[in-house]
Formats: C-alpha cells, structure tokens, sequence
C-alpha cells in the first residue's frame, strides 16, 4: 500500500473523537487517490450490504437488472421458484457478460458463443459440447451472492459469510416504520453516471446545509437548512431531520400523510443515510432515494428513482402529463446535487485547497467519516500485521 493511503487512513482515525465542533472536510486525496479508491473496494464495496433496487422492479419471475459493484458484473433476477438471487454475470466459458441492461427473460444466453444459463445460475446447454460440465450443470453455474430485502430495496452483498443485513438496522426500522416504504413503489427511475467520487454523492445526502445553495430552483423553501437537524447514528445508518414547510406548493400535498402519521411527521421528515453510499431523502408522501456505485476514483454510477405511497402511484398512472413532470422534477434536483459532485471532483485537484470546518448540520458527515475509519482503518491493521 502505498505511504500516503496510509497517511489517509490515519488521518481518518482523527475523526473518531473530534467532535464537530473542531471537524473539518477530508483531504481532497481522499477523492482523487486510487490506491485509497482500491482499498475503499477490498474493505468496503467487497464486505458490505449495497441497496441496488426495489422489490418492484423485479416483481415478477424473470424480472432482471444489472450492476457493477466493485468492478463486478451482477444481475439480480426474480427466479421461476419466486426466489430473488444475485448472481455473476460472468460467463463461465470465456468470460463475456452474460446479461446486462434490464428486463425479463426465461434463460441467460451469452452473446459470445451463446452458452445458454437458466435465471438460477445452473448451465443449461453449451453450444456443441455433449457435456460441457455435467448433464444438469450442477457444477458449472453462475457463482450466486448475498440478498436480502429491507422497506422494499434490494441489497446484495459480494462478501461469503456477511452478518444478515436487516437485524441490523433496528433503530431505522423505528424511524422509518411511519411510512411504510415496504410497500412504496418507484414511480420514476434514476440512472445516470455522476463525474465525481462516490463519497461525494453520499456526502451531499448527509447534510441539509447546502439546500439553499443547490436547490434555490426546486425545494429550497419546503425544506430549509435552518431547520436541518441531526437524529440519530448506528453502524451502518444515520439519519437527520429536515422540518418541512406544507404552505410551499412541493410541502401542500404530502401535508395529508404528515396528518395520517401524527409525531414527529407533524413537522419534520428523516433523510436516512446508509453506509456506504445510500440517501433516502423522504417527505411524508414521497422519498428521493440515490445510490452511488463508485466506476473510478472519479466517476460514479448513480441509481435510484422516486418512491410514492402505493395509492399515489396508482393515480399517477392516470396522469402521464403529472408523472413526466415529476421525473423531469428528479432529473432537476439530482441535477442539482450533480453539480456540486462534479465541481468538488475537479477542485479535489488544486494546489491550495485546504480542508474547512464543518457546521453542526453537517454532524451526519462526521458519523460516515468514522464508518470510513472503521472499514478501512480495520483492512489496513490486518494487512500490516
Ligand atoms: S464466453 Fe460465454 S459462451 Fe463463450
Ligand atoms: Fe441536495
């Protein structure tokens, strides 16, 4: 590993007892250094839970999509059992990708020589061999990962023998359970490559600091960063709160779930934050939901959509006009945030940047700074030693 990766992930160490008060922005290394970027995969992108989809989206058997994670191609498929599985799409022949893009298919066929693989991962024919492995490719199968379902999203996870995913997130349940978002549907989706490091995306979620600064065009007035407030921290999440204004025009028509949810929703609505790169931004009646799967040092996939209560969705299928309004909306505000990514990628390279101080409605970043600390600062003791 190269000196200055371990003079990042000391530095990293910093941040588990400064408080925010004396915390600043991480070095812009952090952003730029791909040996960091290789370690980040091996002790994060390899080990952890990713949120990579909704439930809705592969509903019924056959039902795909793919994604990169870590550099691996993966494809998640509704199997004809009903069972959802995260398998390879690495071809065991000569390594083409089996699959890629999203739909629904009855068999895997690669385009190279066209082995032809059932949606469990089994092979089921090999173009000209009798017996290509054996008669019911039992031993010659797309390699199967990790998957589990929380509120609705789809997690997978590349690594062998990971800790189950959903006990641990019990104090988000919590904060979650007045929506619902098992059952919520994506009534618009998002994927879109982002120039800009995948930490960056995750840090723009984790603060309400910078909506006047971004949003002016959109919501900056339902949500304000005045009234941003932090919640809660475990290892895997956090969460702040945002106080939401229901006399704005994007405030008016969730104010009907905040009054059905009584609380905490009578005012406020939680951003939810998982680590390592996923924002559920929700209002009481709609959630903006992103996730970054970091491509390069410099250059992030992100993923996501728009999530409705199930009967707002229902009428948003009856109103075209509405619905192509509303993803032209989320185009907008992802825009927005985009923005800011792509800017703090190129400034991660000038000479006379320096680290600044972060306000209390940032407290959310220094809880994933100390994740970061955690996941890479563990890697790294354990391969020195
Ligand atoms: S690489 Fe897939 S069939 Fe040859
Ligand atoms: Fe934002």
């Amino acid at each position: 590993m190269a000196a200055s990766t371990d003079l990042l992930v000391s530095h990293l160490q910093t941040y588990l007892d400064t408080p925010i008060e004396h915390a600043r922005a991480l070095p812009m290394e952090m952003y730029t250094s791909p040996d960091l970027f290789d370690l980040e995969m091996d002790a994060i992108f390899r080990q952890d839970w990713m949120c990579v989809g909704r439930i809705d989206q592969v509903e019924k058997p056959g039902d795909y999509f793919t994604l990169t994670l870590a550099g691996e191609p993966l494809v998640v498929v509704r199997g004809q059992d009903g069972s959802l599985r995260c398998l390879s799409a690495v071809c065991r022949h000569r390594y083409m990708t089996v699959v890629e893009g999203a739909g629904n298919t009855q068999r895997f066929m690669c385009p190279y020589h066209r082995w032809v693989y059932e949606i469990d991962g089994s092979l089921r024919s090999a173009l000209h061999m009798d017996k290509p492995a054996n008669a019911d490719g039992s031993d010659c199968r797309l390699p199967e990962f990790g998957v589990e379902t929380w509120l609705g999203f789809i997690f997978v996870t590349l690594n062998p023998s990971p800790k189950p995913f959903a006990p641990q997130m019990t104090g988000a349940d919590a904060i979650m359970a007045p929506y619902e978002l098992e059952n919520w549907k994506l009534a618009v989706a998002y994927d879109d490559v982002w120039e800009g490091n995948w930490k960056l995306g995750i840090e723009t979620g984790l603060e309400g600091y910078h909506i006047e600064g971004l949003h002016a065009a959109t919501f900056a007035g339902m949500m304000t960063s005045r009234g941003c407030h932090f919640q809660a921290a475990d290892e895997l999440w956090n969460s702040f709160r945002l106080d939401i204004n229901f006399n704005h025009p994007l405030g008016e028509p969730v104010k009907k779930y905040a009054e059905k949810m009584g609380g905490d929703e009578l005012t406020s609505a939680p951003t939810l934050s998982l680590y390592p790169s996923v924002n559920i931004s929700c209002s009481q009646g709609n959630a903006n939901w992103l996730t970054f799967l970091p491509l390069e040092p410099g250059k992030s996939r992100a993923i996501g959509g728009f999530l409705v209560p199930p009967e707002e969705y229902e009428r948003l299928q009856g109103e075209p006009e509405e619905l192509a309004l509303t993803r032209d909306m989320i185009d907008e505000i992802n825009r927005e945030d985009a923005s800011a990514m792509i800017d703090l990628q190129r400034n991660a390279h000038s000479r006379y940047a320096e680290p600044g101080q972060l306000n209390v409605r940032e407290t959310a970043l220094l809880y994933f700074y100390r994740y970061l600390a955690d996941r890479l600062g563990k890697l790294q003791k354990q391969r020195a030693g």
